[in-house]
């Protein structure tokens, strides 16, 4: 059940994390920061579980960006020794829960074993219907839309597609996964307040919620802060207040209905 501030029927339908601080949370706990990321895991969990008790759809977590391969081979090795334990330890809960392990990302550049539960985890899960949890691994937003575009390419020169008909919703629909909405609330732990190359495109209109509080200690609490954050805001879509509250009709880019 949701906290009683947060309104039920005005959830936000995805909500997407960069989940920032672990190295930190770690350094000032005067360990390394792999520690960080092992306590970072135990978030996750925590997280995946509210976020499907409050209601919500879709979740998608930034786990490692492409940027990310330029960090220390151990601690690389590590942040895929973690997920493929989670993985592996988690997909049990999701069959329970009924919810779907996806991926985004370019997942030909991660090492076999990783991919190998990846695609455990993606197949146990294909048909469950109560949800999305998606990881972004090995994902830049700059690259999705540079294959987005190679793709586009394609099919103009297959002659299946006239340029002149390319428009938003058909450039959506050549992105990773274009049957997602696109993400309503965007948050970022670990004080920081960019967006990282993370769903450069979905998050055209996602409402931006920042908390100094580091990855490893963020919890279902700070989660409905950040959901109360949303539902006080007013979502425009460019629109004025008066059009808004009269319920016109938006245009989102062709992707999911806007809350
Ligand atoms: C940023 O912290 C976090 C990451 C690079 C990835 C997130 C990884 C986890 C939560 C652990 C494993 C993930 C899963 C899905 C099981 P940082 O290291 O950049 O923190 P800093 O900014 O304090 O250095």
């Amino acid at each position: 059940m949701p906290s009683s501030e947060i309104s039920p029927d005005r959830m936000p339908r995805h909500v997407a994390i960069i989940m920032d601080g672990n190295g930190r949370w770690a350094e000032a706990r005067g360990l390394q920061r792999n520690r960080g990321h092992l306590a970072g895991v135990e978030s996750v969990k925590q997280i995946v579980r509210s976020v499907r008790e409050l209601g919500m759809e879709y979740l998608t977590l930034y786990a490692f960006s492409s940027e990310n391969w330029n960090r220390p081979d151990a601690e690389v090795s590590e942040l895929m020794r973690l997920l493929e334990i989670y993985l592996d330890e988690n997909i049990a809960e999701a069959q329970e829960r009924g919810v779907r392990l996806r991926v985004m990302g370019h997942m030909d550049r991660l090492p076999q074993s990783t991919r190998a539960a990846v695609d455990r985890a993606v197949e146990a899960t294909l048909e469950n219907p109560n949800g999305d949890l998606i990881f972004a691994l090995s994902y830049g937003g700059r690259g999705e839309i540079v294959d987005a575009v190679r793709d586009i390419i394609r099919e103009v020169e297959a002659g299946r597609l006239d340029p002149e008909m390319l428009d938003e919703k058909t450039f959506a629909a050549h992105l990773y996964l274009p049957d997602v909405p696109d993400p309503d609330l965007l948050i970022r732990t670990g004080d920081e307040c960019r967006v990282s190359n993370f769903l450069l495109w979905q998050i055209a209109y996602a409402e931006i919620h920042t908390t100094s509080v580091m990855w490893p200690d963020f919890r279902r609490e700070h989660l409905e802060a950040a959901i109360c954050d949303y539902q006080a805001r007013e979502r425009r879509f460019g629109m004025t207040s008066a059009q808004v509250e009269k319920g016109d009709e938006t245009d989102d880019g062709g992707r999911a209905e806007p809350q």
